[in-house]
């Protein structure tokens, strides 16, 4: 991001009231640290983070935010929680997230990404006040042809498993709500603007997900585990959680101020920069300072996307908005927070420190 959008991100949200959906989960936990570093007035609404050791238990007391613990699926409540706080921003993570869990549990995949953003988006129709909101989806809604080719915001939305599937029908509702409801063409009326954001794989410190690379790497290097890489060859644009977070930030911003910004934004590493899991597995390895990978011959699991890149132009060009950092250097800096953590470090000031790296690069 270039040094003009940091400082339209850094003025943007003091005193400004935000509520982040998913700010007990990985994402959400780096959100309200960095919004909390801004002085914002954040409030979050989420389920209770599931383990002791979740991100969000290492930085919720250091990090001022109120915190609703509920349903997103609960209509009635969310709607409540919505008009009650009356947000300037609004940031929707929450979700069931995860590929594998989503086959196994479609049905309640659906319900919390789909009917839970419904729920969010009736919400929104209550508020008096100028809003903008910016909804989390992925860049696995894209139908995957597994082309050579980055997928732009305009191609065909599909979705293999239920979890892609089910961000790929957010963006239909959500475009649906965005003409019916949050039309442009009638702003001064309802005065939100509405905008998804569609970013890769994310990696960076404190994720403990199962079934994701970068947690899985580190609890078998902790230890001292082969690494079990399930697809060694597949490429993911994986980005370190600043990037996304700061491109949701900047989108919020500057949709904020002009609304004609709202619409879908893929959020990626450039193209070119392409690192698959064999790779990342083995640079995690040379950062941490030793370990081994196993791969099955055969893959293994159910089906995901081999090949997935995403077109950042639209990001880069009316945005102004770019990645700072490399694949390589994403993996280089979230192993070695799990190294500083483990080695007794704060998450909450291992957090702060990676940010204000981040905005301090020139
Ligand atoms: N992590 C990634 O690599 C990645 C990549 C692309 C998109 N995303 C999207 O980013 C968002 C955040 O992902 P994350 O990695 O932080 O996930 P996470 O699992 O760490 O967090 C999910 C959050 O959603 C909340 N949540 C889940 N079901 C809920 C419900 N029914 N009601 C209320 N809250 C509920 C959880 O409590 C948690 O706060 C999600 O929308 C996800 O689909 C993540």
């Amino acid at each position: 991001m270039k040094k003009s959008e940091i400082d339209l991100i850094q003025t943007t949200y003091s005193g400004k009231k935000v509520l982040v959906t998913g700010h007990t989960g990985f994402k959400g936990s780096w959100l309200i640290t960095w919004l909390d570093m801004l002085g914002a007035e954040v409030m979050g609404y989420s389920l209770a983070p599931e383990n002791d050791y979740d991100l969000y238990n290492q930085i919720s007391s250091e990090t001022k935010h109120q915190s609703i613990i509920a349903d997103i699926r609960d209509k009635e409540q969310f709607e409540q929680a919505i008009l009650n706080f009356n947000p300037d921003f609004i940031f929707h993570l929450a979700a069931q997230p995860l590929v594998r869990y989503s086959y196994e549990h479609p049905v309640e995949t659906y319900e919390t990404n789909v009917i839970g953003t419904a729920n969010l988006l009736a919400g929104m129709r209550t508020l008096s006040k100028k809003c903008a909101a910016v909804l989390i989806t992925t860049d696995k809604v894209y139908h995957n042809n597994e082309w050579d080719y980055p997928y732009r915001e305009n191609d065909r939305l599909g979705g293999y498993d239920p979890y892609s599937s089910s961000k790929a029908c957010c963006e239909l509702l959500i475009d649906s709500f965005g003409k019916s409801y949050f039309n442009p063409s009638s702003y001064q009326e309802h005065k939100i603007s509405l905008s998804t954001a569609r970013a890769g794989n994310v990696i960076g410190g404190g994720d403990w997900a199962k079934d994701r690379i970068v947690p899985d790497i580190v609890r078998a290097l902790e230890k001292s585990e082969a690494i079990n890489v399930r697809n060694p060859l597949s490429v993911r644009p994986w980005q370190h959680v600043i990037e996304p977070l700061g491109a949701y930030m900047l989108l919020g911003a500057k949709s904020y101020n002009d609304h004609t910004m709202g619409g879908a934004w893929n959020f990626g590493p450039n193209t070119n920069d392409i690192l698959t899991v064999g790779e990342l597995a083995n640079h995690a390895i040379s950062i941490w300072g030793e370990g081994t990978i196993t791969s099955p011959e055969v893959a293994d699991g159910p089906h995901e996307a081999g090949l997935l890149m995403l077109d950042i132009s639209k990001a880069y060009r009316k945005l102004n908005w770019e990645p700072k950092y490399t694949s390589a250097e994403a993996v280089a800096i979230s192993i070695n927070w799990y190294k500083n953590f483990l080695a007794g470090e704060k998450a909450h000031q291992l957090i702060k420190n990676d940010i204000n790296n981040y905005l301090n690069i020139t």
